[in-house]
């Protein structure tokens, strides 16, 4: 039995009792389990079968050296989405040729140094954009390997704040933008068209709008060839949602499919770039009980160590996530309002959630933790940011260390 599952009662991960994780390194700690993590990323490779392809890991979404190292010994590339995420994707042992630099606002100073790296692509979102990575190779003489983000204005049906593929979004280059360089970009000769990427949003729970996505992609490959440009690739991002309350998400082969259905006829290899899907489900938050006080005839607040600083996810989107008691106390079960520690009303972990009877001292695993989770951490109440263990054939280490107060001091005087 591989990741999160319980025996005697006690959760474990790959057969480590989560207790002595916990009892070890304190908490708030995030635990992940690094059979998870190659099963979620193997699922979703095989899924392509044949076709060429190549899924180049999100970093946005868990940027842990150990776990991208991980991935990449497993055959990931990367999607870096800031000059910094290329750094850390080279100190995981990513080679530039197989990372991807995407985002919607790169510094000149992160182009700088981005071009003359020989990337796979920088994923360009605007004309200008374009114009400043040509200057940037014009003059180092070089070429710049380019892929053009197109807004394909296509809803996600995602949560407003992590959707991206609508036209109010600040995301991409405009169609017409983009059928407008058509005409021009094969005669720059600082530049080298590669690919036409397209991400609508995060967490998307039905094929149809990414298959609508790829569809498009396919016909602005047509377009090209028409005039004279072949691409090398099409990358369709990255998106697939996960499951965060047992509801339906499609399966890593509809999803390949509804993709494949779309591009095949390219014959073009398929860039993806996951990061949730992967990463999510192998990652829990462990956190303690620190207080319980009354909150109203129905229900008490339960008051964990861990919060919006270490998991920012439930308020930012108001987004979900299972808790679970570790070793859940015998009695009748009651509803708890689950808050972190942090000086704001909106740092609430868990809604009104039936669970064992709790005493202060208890352990609660808030599940999915892996994306977005301890990527987004901060030092906000000056938290430190919350270690970090991986699990790997029944054995666990430490993978970033607690941070300690002299860690979080460093850089001021
Ligand atoms: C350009 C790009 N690619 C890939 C991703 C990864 O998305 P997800 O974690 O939903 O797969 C994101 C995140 O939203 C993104 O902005």
């Amino acid at each position: 039995m591989i990741g999160f599952s319980r025996a005697a009662q006690q959760l474990v991960c790959d057969g480590v009792p989560l207790p002595a994780i916990a009892e070890a390194e304190g908490t708030p700690v995030y635990v992940y389990s690094a059979a998870v993590l190659r099963e979620r990323y193997r699922a979703i490779d095989d899924a392509f079968g044949d076709y060429p392809h190549r899924l180049h890991y999100a970093l946005k979404a868990n940027s842990t050296l150990a776990l991208a190292r991980t991935l990449r010994e497993l055959g990931s590339a990367a999607d870096a989405n800031s000059i910094w995420e290329i750094e850390l994707a080279r100190k995981a042992g990513f080679a530039p040729p197989d990372i991807v630099f995407t985002g919607v606002g790169k510094s000149p100073a992160e182009l700088e140094c981005a071009v003359p790296l020989g990337l796979k692509a920088i994923n360009v979102e605007s004309v200008g954009e374009l114009a400043r990575v040509e200057a940037i190779a014009s003059r180092l003489g070089r070429t710049a390997r380019v892929a053009l983000r197109v807004n394909p204005d296509i809803d996600a049906k995602s949560h407003p704040h992590i959707s991206t593929g609508l036209k109010i979004n600040k995301f991409g280059l405009p169609l017409d933008d983009v059928r407008e360089l058509f005409a021009t970009i094969g005669t720059r000769p600082s530049l080298q068209l590669v690919a036409i990427h397209v991400h609508i949003g995060s967490q998307i729970t039905t094929t149809e709008p990414l298959a609508r996505s790829a569809a498009l992609v396919r016909d602005l490959v047509g377009e090209l060839r028409e005039c004279g440009i072949a691409l090398e690739y099409v990358d369709l991002g990255g998106g697939l949602g996960i499951s965060y309350d047992g509801g339906a998400v499609p399966s890593a082969a509809d999803y390949a499919a509804a993709l494949l259905n779309e591009v095949r006829a390219t014959g073009l290899p398929i860039v993806i770039e996951p990061g949730r899907a992967i990463v999510g489900p192998s990652g829990v938050l462990l956190s303690r009980v620190i207080d319980l006080k009354p909150r109203n005839a129905d229900s008490d607040f339960a008051v964990l160590d861990a919060g919006m600083a270490e998991l920012m996810r439930p308020a930012l989107y108001g987004a979900y996530h299972s808790v679970e008691v570790v070793t859940p106390r015998p009695g009748q079960q009651r509803q708890y309002e689950l808050v972190g520690p942090i000086c704001e009303s909106a740092d609430v972990v868990a809604r009104d959630r039936m669970l064992a009877p709790l005493a202060v001292g208890d352990l609660i695993a808030i599940r999915d933790a892996g994306a977005y989770g301890s990527a987004m951490a901060s030092n906000y109440n000056r938290h430190p940011l919350p270690a970090e263990v991986l699990v790997d054939d029944g054995r666990w280490r430490v993978i970033r260390r607690r941070q300690s107060i002299d860690d979080m001091t460093l850089l001021e005087s």
